[in-house]
């Protein structure tokens, strides 16, 4: 099952949504790219992984680097959040290295691990940046 970026999904936040769908495209051509029959099927999910990689870290820093300007109170338990994911990154390369190529089992991590990981994250702690960040601007121009 591909990832989508429902209306559920968003936060409200343009920065943080659009990035969200070129992550979810990300996703999605990992995914594409492991139901590729091809004998260089291995090597190309390794290329799909890093690109998910490099642009979760870029995702995750423009998030903290906002969540630091608008003084977000939960920032330290946001950022240990991310860490979560990025270990999950990091052991889905393993998985991958380890094996022939991109397994069932595989996938189903970056089902479980990577996409549900990514919706309850997003309408909970994302959202919550994108809510403080409405309600700090309000309260400037008071
Ligand atoms: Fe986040």
């Amino acid at each position: 099952m591909y990832a989508e970026l429902t209306d559920n999904l968003l936060t409200g936040n343009k920065m943080i949504d659009g990035q969200h769908k070129e992550l979810i495209d990300k996703i999605n051509d990992l995914l594409k790219a492991c139901e590729n029959e091809s004998p260089t099927i291995k090597a190309t999910a390794a290329q799909m992984l890093n690109y998910l990689a490099d642009y979760t870290e870029f995702h995750f820093g423009e998030e903290e680097k906002l969540q630091e300007e608008i003084g977000y109170p939960g920032i330290k338990e946001h950022k240990a959040k991310h860490e979560e994911l990025r270990q999950v990154v990091a052991d889905l390369h393993t998985m991958l290295e380890e094996q022939e190529g991109p397994t069932e089992a595989f996938v189903e991590q970056v089902n479980k691990n990577v996409i549900e990981w990514l919706y309850y994250h997003i309408q909970g702690f994302d959202r919550s940046v994108a809510e403080y960040k409405n309600l700090t601007k309000n309260e400037n121009l008071i």
